[in-house]
């Protein structure tokens, strides 16, 4: 297993208008590590997060999860182990209850709710 949680190495990326939203970004997130990522409005955080799950994907640059490059091909397996929360709560919570708010995600991809219930250890 790598050491690394996440790696990015030499990112870069251009919206289709033309902004240059990330230049050349490196790092590494070890295991343990807790990280916090500052800059100013405008400097590339929320471009940066959306490229670590593949929902922004630039072809240039290298990003790897745990023990995935992340590609097209590995996209279902990295968006098991990435979670986001959204920067306004209205866009994140959109289900009537708690219990179905946080299943959500879970029933996409496993489709038991049973299984669900246990992880979460909700009570009905
Ligand atoms: N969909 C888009 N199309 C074109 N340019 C964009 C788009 N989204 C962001 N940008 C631009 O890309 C740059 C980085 O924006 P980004 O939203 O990643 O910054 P941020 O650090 O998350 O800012 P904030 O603190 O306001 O959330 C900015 O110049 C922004 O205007
Ligand atoms: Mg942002």
């Amino acid at each position: 297993m790598s050491h690394h949680i996440v790696e990015v190495k030499n990112l870069k990326f251009t919206y289709p208008d033309g902004t240059c939203a990330l230049k050349d970004i490196s790092f590494r997130i070890t295991h343990g590590e807790s990280v916090a990522v500052v800059g100013e409005n405008g400097a590339g955080k929320s471009t940066l997060l959306l490229h670590l799950n593949g929902y922004l994907m630039s072809g240039n640059g290298i990003i790897r999860i745990g023990d995935y490059p992340l590609t097209k091909e590995t996209l279902k397996e990295v968006r098991r182990t990435v979670g986001m929360v959204f920067q306004d709560p209205d866009d994140q919570l959109f289900m009537p209850t708690v219990y179905d708010d946080v299943a959500f995600g879970p029933l996409e991809h496993h489709g038991d709710a049973h299984e669900i219930m246990r992880f979460y250890s909700f009570q009905g």
